[in-house]
């Protein structure tokens, strides 16, 4: 068995697998991770393969503390500080310009980097135990939903992974904001947990935020409109849209309710969550999970509320239901 309870022994082993080349997927606060020496190109090339990720998608490094990003990032505006100072350890990666030494491999030829502090006791043992940076994209194949738990990690690349860190389930369950801070103004890059107002209230400036956020030139696979999808046909409606589509008792329907009391019945599986958007993100991507294992027909999705506590939880869902 690849998965490991996170022990100080564990977590020293796993730290000694990352020097010696290899891949250690990993708890984080968000989603699960799978790491390897960020100064390693040939141990990060192997993230790439076990992903099946393009080249050209750059990956996040994850450093134990901020004082490290000077090894990795040159000209940091103040802006960094400030965010560092008041978030760190965060959801938050922070794209800076990379320090020309640091490898294409991974920032996919970009000559920026992203950068983040994890706040997860199993990341950050892990960081220290190693040193360096890990360079760690969600451990899932590409496109494919994060995983929030360690056996989700072993179910989608099983031994392409050389160990895997069992910190239990991740408390937020969606990917970290991303903040764009190499151009002229702050650019929100990714929904997540920290909102575009708590940046502000920080920055004391106003956070860019891309019209659509594929159309910009940066490569970012969280951009990209089919992403973290279910292999079964996923379409989001609102609840009386659902109440229709559920009069329809050939199809195997699988249901994602955000609030309505609907009950299960044959050839409908139902799962329910709270109008909490805590909550919501913390569970989505397992209950997706949950319902695509069932090889149904389709996955319905009550639409959660709009809101910016809820921009994270839409965003992910706009792109696991690309078919609507
Ligand atoms: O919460 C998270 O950030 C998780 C955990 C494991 O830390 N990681 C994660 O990594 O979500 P990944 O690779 O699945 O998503 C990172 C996103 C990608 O969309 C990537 O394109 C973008 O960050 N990214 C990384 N470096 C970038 C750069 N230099 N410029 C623009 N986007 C960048
Ligand atoms: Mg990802």
């Amino acid at each position: 068995m690849i998965i490991f309870t996170a022990t100080p022994e564990t977590i020293r082993h796993a730290a000694d697998c990352l020097k010696n080349g290899g891949l250690v997927a990993f708890a984080t606060e968000t989603v699960y991770g799978l790491g390897a020496d960020a100064s390693n190109p040939e141990a990060v090339k192997r993230i790439f393969a076990a992903k099946n990720r393009p080249e050209n998608h750059p990956l996040i490094v994850h450093l134990a503390s901020f004082k490290q990003f000077e090894h990795w990032a040159q000209d940091i505006p103040e802006s960094a500080f400030k965010l560092a100072e008041h978030f760190f350890p965060a959801p938050l990666a922070l794209i800076l310009k990379k320090r020309p030494e640091v490898s294409e491999i991974v920032t996919g030829g970009q000559h920026t980097i992203a950068l983040r502090v994890p706040n997860h006791p199993v990341a950050l043992e892990l960081l220290h135990a190693f040193g360096g940076g890990i360079a760690a994209p969600s451990a899932n194949r590409f496109c494919r939903i994060s995983p929030t738990q360690a056996q989700h990690v072993a179910d989608e690349l099983g031994e392409s992974v050389d160990m895997i860190l069992d910190g239990g389930a991740c408390q937020i369950g969606v990917e970290s904001t991303i903040l764009d801070l190499s151009g002229d103004k702050p650019t929100l890059l990714r929904f997540g947990q920290i909102t575009r107002s708590a940046l502000e209230a920080v920055l004391k400036t106003e956070i860019f935020i891309p019209e659509s956020l594929e159309q910009t030139t940066v490569k970012t696979a969280g951009m990209m409109a089919i992403h973290y999808a279910p292999t079964t046909l996923a379409m989001r409606c609102d609840s009386d849209l659902l109440a229709v589509l559920l009069k329809d008792e050939n199809q195997k329907i699988g249901v994602l309710t955000c609030g309505s009391d609907i009950s299960s019945a044959p050839n409908r599986t139902v799962i329910s969550l709270p109008v909490n958007p805590v909550i919501y993100a913390q569970n989505l991507y397992a209950k997706l999970r949950e319902l695509d294992a069932l090889h149904l027909d389709l996955i319905l999705v009550e639409q959660p509320p709009q809101g910016e506590a809820w921009h994270a939880v839409n965003d992910r869902l706009s792109k696991a239901t690309h078919h609507d």
